[in-house]
C-alpha cells in the first residue's frame, strides 16, 4: 500500500545524521532544556529571519503558550479558522477562552481579510490565522497590517508551512509571534513530539520563555500565573538540528511533486491545487471532488492511501455538543466533504508518483 506518508524512509534516509545527533546527547549527559535545544532554537530564528525562537513540548502548547504571552485571558474571544484540525480551537480552550469561527477562501481554503476583519470588528481579543497544507496566506500582509492598525494581536500558525514565504518574508515573522510544530510528519519533524514560537518581540519571547517551565522567574520560584512544563528534549533538538540544513531541498521536492500533480492530473471532477513558488511548501498536497468518498474507494482498490484533513470542522466537533449549533459557515462545511489529501513525501519515487496520477486520472464515476 502507498502510504500518505512514510516515516521509515525517512530515518532510513536520515539514519547518520540521527545516530549522530542521539550519540552527541547521550555522551553529554543532559536531556532537557541544554546545548542542544539553545543551539536549535538560534539556528531556527536565523533560519526564519526572526530574532528570538522559544521551543516547547508541541506545537499545540506553542498555540496556547503565545497566546498567554500575548495576553489572552479566560473569558476572552480569540478568532481561528475551523478547518484546521481543532489544533489552535483546543489551545484556545485550554485558556478557558471562547473561539470566534472564520469562514476560509474556497481555492485556497486559508483564512482571507474580510474574515478577519470581521473577527475583529465582532470584539476578538487576539487572531490566529494558519497556513494551511503549507501554503503561506496570500492575504498575510495585508491582515497584520489591520490587525496592527485596530490594535488586535496577531498569532501565525505555521505548524504546516515551515519556511514558506511571500515576497522573501518567512511566515511566522508577519504577525506578532508564530508558531511551528515538529510532529514527525511535519516539514520539519522531529522523532517524537516538538513545537517552538518565534517573535521579534523580547516581552513575547521573555513571557513564553517562562510560562514553559512552571512560570518559574528563578529555580523553583514560580511567579508567573498559568504556566505549564512544556519543554524540548535534547535529543529532540539535536535531530531537529541535524534535519534543519536539508529542509529547504526537501521542500522543494515535496513541491516538485505537488507540481507534477497538478499539471498531469486531469479528471473532469477533481479539481487540483495551484501550485506557484515558494508561497506553498507542499507539505500536503489536497485535492477537491464532490465524489470525494468514491475517488477515496476507488484509490483504495489501487492500493494508494489518502485521508481527510480535516473531516470536521471545530465547531462540529461533539465536545461541543450544541454550543455552536448556531454557526454554519459555508466553504469550510463544503471543503470539509470535498478534500483529498494524496500521498506527498520528499521520499516519494517519480513511480510512485505516476502511480498516483494514474490512479486518479483512470477513476470511472
Ligand atoms: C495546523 C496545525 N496546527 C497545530 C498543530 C499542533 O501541533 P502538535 O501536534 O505538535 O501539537 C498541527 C499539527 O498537528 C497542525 O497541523
Amino acid at each position: 500500500m502507498l502510504q500518505i506518508n512514510n516515516l521509515l524512509a525517512r530515518t532510513t534516509r536520515y539514519q547518520t545524521q540521527i545516530q549522530t545527533a542521539v550519540d552527541r546527547v547521550i555522551r553529554s549527559g543532559w536531556f532537557v532544556l541544554g546545548p542542544e535545544v539553545k543551539r536549535f532554537e538560534q539556528s531556527f530564528a536565523t533560519f526564519l529571519g526572526a530574532n528570538h525562537c522559544i521551543s516547547v513540548a508541541n506545537g499545540t502548547d506553542a498555540i496556547e503558550l503565545a497566546l498567554k504571552a500575548l495576553g489572552v485571558q479566560k473569558g476572552d474571544k480569540v478568532a481561528t479558522v475551523a478547518n484546521a484540525g481543532m489544533y489552535t480551537t483546543t489551545a484556545v480552550l485550554a485558556i478557558g477562552a471562547t473561539p470566534y469561527f472564520m469562514d476560509v477562501d474556497l481555492e485556497t481554503q486559508v483564512v482571507t481579510l474580510e474574515e478577519v476583519t470581521k473577527a475583529i470588528n465582532s470584539g476578538v481579543k487576539a487572531v490566529v490565522v494558519t497556513h494551511l497544507y503549507g501554503l503561506a496566506i496570500p492575504q498575510i500582509s495585508e491582515i497584520a497590517n489591520i490587525c496592527t492598525k485596530r490594535n488586535i494581536s496577531l498569532l501565525e500558525d505555521c505548524a504546516q508551512a515551515h519556511l514558506a514565504k511571500i515576497k522573501g518574508k518567512y511566515v511566522g515573522t508577519f504577525g506578532n509571534a508564530g508558531t511551528f510544530s515538529f510532529y514527525p510528519t511535519k516539514n520539519l519533524g522531529a522523532l517524537g513530539d516538538g513545537g517552538a514560537i518565534i517573535s521579534n518581540d523580547p516581552a513575547i519571547t521573555k513571557k513564553v520563555e517562562l510560562l514553559r517551565q512552571y512560570g518559574w522567574t528563578a529555580k523553583y520560584q514560580v511567579e508567573i500565573p498559568n504556566a505549564k512544563n512544556s519543554r524540548l528534549d535534547e535529543i529532540q533538538a539535536a535531530v531537529l538540528s541535524e534535519f534543519l540544513p536539508f529542509l529547504e531541498q526537501d521542500n522543494d521536492r515535496r513541491r516538485q511533486i505537488a507540481t507534477h500533480y497538478s499539471s498531469l492530473i486531469n479528471h473532469p471532477n477533481v479539481i487540483t491545487p495551484p501550485v506557484k513558488e515558494k508561497d506553498y511548501i507542499a507539505h500536503l498536497y489536497v485535492i477537491r471532488s464532490a465524489q470525494r468518498n468514491q475517488l477515496r474507494e476507488h484509490l483504495r482498490q489501487l492500493d494508494i492511501s489518502s485521508d481527510i484533513h480535516y473531516p470536521i470542522p471545530d465547531y462540529q466537533q461533539p465536545v461541543f455538543g450544541k454550543q455552536f449549533a448556531q454557526i454554519h459557515l459555508q466553504i469550510t462545511e463544503q471543503l470539509a466533504n470535498e478534500i483529498l489529501t494524496l500521498p506527498c513525501y520528499p521520499e516519494m519515487s517519480d513511480q510512485q508518483v505516476e502511480q498516483v496520477i494514474s490512479a486518479v486520472n483512470s477513476w470511472c464515476v
